[in-house]
């Protein structure tokens, strides 16, 4: 089965951006090692980084029907998004939202998540090593 990986925008920056905040690991490091901890369960990852809440939503469509679950960082549509909380309603698939950083120690604005009422677990400030969490906690969802 394919797990759709999502990230949203600046995420394209990982690695660069802010390195005091988000570390020195690019997207594309993460995606590896992503890829290779699914393989070892029998899933395989579909990754998808946009700057574009359109391009996210339609991902999220696609899914509904190509994917078995949803991994999303939807970065700063995390505080603003209604479209993607809706699109993840209609998919209906087990998703895990992440966050690279305690988005609760930081300002105000990052406290409220449209997203984590739809989503079945929330993981932050475990660095880019949530990614991974990530992946194992969707391994033991779909596969036990
Ligand atoms: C983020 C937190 C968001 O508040 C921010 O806009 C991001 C990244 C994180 O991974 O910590 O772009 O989702």
């Amino acid at each position: 089965r394919t797990i759709l990986f999502l990230n949203g925008p600046n995420l394209n920056l990982l690695g660069v951006r802010e390195p005091d905040k988000y570390g020195s690991t690019t997207l594309r490091e993460v995606e590896e090692t992503v890829a290779k901890t699914l393989s070892a369960h029998g899933l395989t990852a579909r990754f998808v980084q946009s700057n574009h809440e359109g391009v996210l939503v339609d991902a999220i469509h696609a899914a509904r029907t190509e994917c078995g679950a949803i991994v999303i960082n939807p970065a700063a549509f995390t505080h603003t998004s209604v479209a993607l909380r809706d699109a993840i309603a209609a998919a209906a698939l087990p998703t895990i939202e992440l966050h690279i950083t305690n988005v609760h120690k930081r300002e105000e604005f990052r406290h409220h998540s449209y997203i984590s009422a739809v989503a079945d677990a929330v993981i932050v400030g475990a660095g880019t090593h949530g990614y991974i969490l990530a992946a194992l906690h969707v391994a033991h969802l779909l596969l036990g």
